[in-house]
């Protein structure tokens, strides 16, 4: 094992975007790529370009604006994806194709309905594509870990002898158990020639609740790569965590003896910040940098706190970037305290943007006692969302009683200041607000989750809005934030109807991707 330095692989904006209800826009992605880049992260898988244009657009964008990191993009085995990958991430100054073809048994037999050979001359093939185009290549056997061991080391030479310079071993469905993934690290070591060349990566699941146990047992064994993303995003269970992983390699260095290049202090900064964008709430006891993981409540832990914070406190709060006090501004604050604080949460706003999200704060803070940093953040991503247009939410009337229907008055404006003013019921108050902005955009779409939660504490706190909804067979989320509930979810359902009738402005096609992932054609 050459080296004590373990790369950060962060695959949040490919495998943790294939989480239900998490897709982002451009600019959702610009922003997280750009969080990760100041986490200093050694990889970034910025998406699957064959996956849709949006995808490929997204991973170009993410190559061409950031310096730093390698920005990486994944490919089937077959030529028409390494291409993409290729043109869609050469923009980088740094940049990787990742392939991958599954190689389990039950993969092989009722998804790819390929023989052992079939499957090595087709990573064979797309390896040797994907290195005339690129230095650095990543190829994952899918289902690694369900994998005769024998056929996985047959695989893994062969993809070595075809010029893979990282070879990620992935624990697709979250299936395998610590002892038993570092006996298989140690069989890929004894029965690999060259393995010591290149870098040995791996990639788990989280379906057992062991995602970061098993990408540990896999360093211990010589593994020099995690793939990961920020709060675990991902299907099903999700990824191992980021920051679990990370802190865990920080904080037990006198027994791993690893470290990574990842600036532990944006850690929170950055989980907020995709919390917010995917809408993926963080869960209060969530590790590392859920609410409560620093709070202690019972007597005896405050006790000992207060004599050393050692006594309970494995790691600090400062460390992963929570301030001591969250209670940032006041309606006094000025300009510049804002962006500095903007900044410290790690978004890197427009002018313009800064401007309209310190109004909202100004207006804000003249009716909310205390601002926190969770304020703030709503701000922003509501300046972010609702200020793309068409429409934006100019006033809503909501009159509802106990065991009556409700009635929802609302007046949209356009950029050129047309107004359109519509009034409907409903069985409640924002059934009745969301059948008017139906009524009024003539875009009809299908209510599939609503999750509203407080930005902060407190009885004047900013309600916060989710909505998943389904147009066309697809999934769309939104966002909005407000001190009226009502509005908020107005907001967040507004902010889907635009981005659909931008897409169509656009001329973009409404209908789902097909993707077929088990094309493996080379
Ligand atoms: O889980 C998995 O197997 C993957 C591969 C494409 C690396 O995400
Ligand atoms: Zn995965």
């Amino acid at each position: 094992m050459a080296t004590n330095h373990i790369k950060i692989f962060d695959t949040t904006l490919r495998d943790g975007e294939q989480a239900p209800g998490c897709s982002m826009t451009l600019r959702e992605k610009l922003r997280i790529a750009k969080a990760l880049a100041d986490l200093n992260v050694d990889i970034i898988e910025a998406g699957f370009p064959a996956a849709s244009p949006g995808d490929f657009a997204a991973v170009k964008a993410i190559a061409e604006e950031n310096r730093g990191p390698i920005i990486c993009g994944l490919a089937r085995c077959n030529v028409e994806d390494i291409e993409k990958v290729h043109a869609a991430v050469k923009g980088a100054d740094n940049h990787r194709i990742h392939v991958f073809v599954a190689t389990s048994a039950i993969h092989r037999e009722y998804k790819l309905k390929m023989a052992k050979e079939e499957i090595i001359k087709s990573a064979v093939g797309a390896i040797s594509l994907a290195k005339s185009l690129c230095d650095d290549v990543e190829f994952s056997p899918e289902d690694a870990s369900r994998t005769e061991l024998g056929y996985l080391a047959e695989v893994v030479s062969a993809a070595i002898e075809a010029g893979a310079t990282t070879v990620n071993i992935p624990d697709t469905v979250g299936y395998t158990v610590p002892a038993e993934f570092d006996n298989l690290f140690r069989y890929l070591h004894e029965h690999v020639a060259g393995i010591n060349d290149i870098t040995l990566s791996v990639h788990c699941h989280n379906d057992l609740g062991m995602a970061v146990a098993n990408s540990l047992a896999a360093v211990a064994a010589g593994a020099r790569q995690i793939e990961c993303t920020i709060n675990g995003i991902g299907e099903r269970a999700g990824n191992c965590s980021l920051e679990e992983v990370v802190m865990a390699i920080k904080t037990r260095n006198e027994f791993y003896d690893l470290q990574t290049g990842v600036d532990s202090t944006r850690l929170y900064p950055t989980a907020r910040l995709v919390a917010g964008i995917t809408g993926m709430q963080i869960p209060r006891n969530k590790a590392i940098v859920g609410e409560n993981a620093f709070a202690h409540e019972a007597g005896i832990h405050q006790h000992g706190m207060l004599q050393h914070a050692s006594t309970y406190e494995i790691m600090s709060p400062e460390s992963i970037g929570i301030s001591k006090s969250n209670l940032v501004l006041g309606k006094h604050s000025g300009r510049h305290a804002f962006r500095n604080r903007v900044k410290d949460l790690g978004f890197d706003l427009e002018d313009f943007e800064l401007n309209r999200a310190f109004q909202e704060f100004k207006k804000l803070a003249d009716k909310k006692k205390d601002m926190y940093d969770g304020d703030i953040e709503a701000i922003i991503m509501n300046v972010d969302n609702s200020s793309a247009g068409p429409w934006i939410l100019k006033s809503l009337q909501i009159t509802s009683a106990t065991g009556e229907d409700a009635t929802a008055n609302l007046c949209l404006i356009d950029e050129h200041g047309n107004e359109l003013q519509k009034e409907g019921v409903g069985d409640g108050p924002v059934e009745a607000a969301f059948s008017v902005l139906v009524d009024a955009s003539g875009v009809d779409l299908t209510l599939k989750n609503f999750e509203l939660h407080s930005a902060t504490a407190g009885e004047d706190a900013q309600g916060e809005a989710t909505v998943t909804v389904e147009f066309n067979g697809q999934p769309y989320r939104g966002q909005g934030a407000s001190q009226d509930i009502v509005e908020a979810a107005c907001k967040a359902y507004l902010e889907v109807i635009n981005r659909i009738l931008r897409r169509r402005e656009l001329g973009m096609d409404d209908s789902p991707v097909s993707n077929d992932v088990n094309r493996a054609t080379i």
